[in-house]
């Protein structure tokens, strides 16, 4: 797959990847793992991914799975080594609380894992668990400064981010401008229910101000429909 090069920029290029219902939900009301999309969704998800120098996600979303996506395909993880990149992205967990159950398969997963939480949440966890811990001060989670987090994935050596949900933290980064590509593969199934989680939680945006996007390309592939948008910076302040 060949790669754009990325922008000079002291932020990481972050790109969100999601699968979603017709109705526009990314799980059932039980909010557990989403497995209703194709083969060809799960390719471009790791393709995804094999593009991605650092994979971010939720503790929503790694307590629904317990588990993360590593890239396997030999042609994907060639492609890694012609870049020079490891053969996998660091994997990294969003969680505040720090509350993650030791015992799933993602710790025993052959990545590089990080934990992106406070202070509080940073105790209890070893270096086998978590080769990297970032924990962020107090005054940079109220609310949490995401350019400046991303600043410091960035130095890490991370230029490329595959963002993988869940809405809560997809929220936190839309409220920062801080995405850059959205792909969303529209699943040909209706999941409704109002507390079923979709692509972006938190408080919403009013019409005026939510970000606005940019069609780059649709594919249907089987049922299912795979979408890339670009997201547009916003407007200039104070004109
Ligand atoms: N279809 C798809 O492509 C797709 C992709 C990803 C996820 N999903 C689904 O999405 C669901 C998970 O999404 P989600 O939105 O619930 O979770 P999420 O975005 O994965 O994680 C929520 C995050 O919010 C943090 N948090 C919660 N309340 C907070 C607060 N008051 N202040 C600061 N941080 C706070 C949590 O941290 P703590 O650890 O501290 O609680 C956690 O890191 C699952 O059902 C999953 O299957 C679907």
């Amino acid at each position: 797959m060949a790669i754009a090069p990325i922008p000079d920029s002291p932020l990481p290029h972050v790109t969100l990847v999601l699968a979603m219902s017709l109705d526009g939900k990314i799980a059932d009301v039980q909010r557990g793992a989403a497995r209703f999309s194709s083969a060809a969704d799960l390719a471009h998800l790791e393709a995804q991914v094999a593009a991605a120098d650092g994979v971010l996600f939720g503790a929503g979303t790694l307590r629904a799975y317990g588990t993360t996506l590593s890239v396997r395909q030999p042609d994907l993880l060639a492609e890694r080594r012609q870049r020079g990149q490891a053969d996998q992205p660091w994997q990294i967990v969003w969680s505040p609380s720090g509350h993650l159950d030791p015992s799933w398969r993602y710790f025993r997963q052959p990545v590089p894992r990080g934990l992106l939480t406070t202070a509080a949440g940073a105790t209890d966890w070893n270096p086998e668990q978590f080769q990297r811990i970032w924990t962020i001060p107090e005054a940079k989670t109220q609310p949490w400064d995401w350019p400046w987090i991303l600043a410091q994935f960035r130095a890490a050596g991370m230029g490329r981010l595959a963002l993988l949900g869940g809405g809560g933290l997809v929220a936190e980064l839309l409220r920062c401008h801080c995405i850059h590509e959205i792909f969303i593969t529209v699943c040909p199934l209706l999941l409704g229910g109002a507390t079923a989680p979709t692509p972006v939680e938190g408080a919403g945006f009013l019409t005026a101000v939510a970000p606005r996007l940019q069609l780059l390309s649709s594919q249907t592939v089987g049922g299912e429909v795979f979408l890339h948008y670009g997201v547009l910076p916003p407007p200039c302040q104070g004109r």
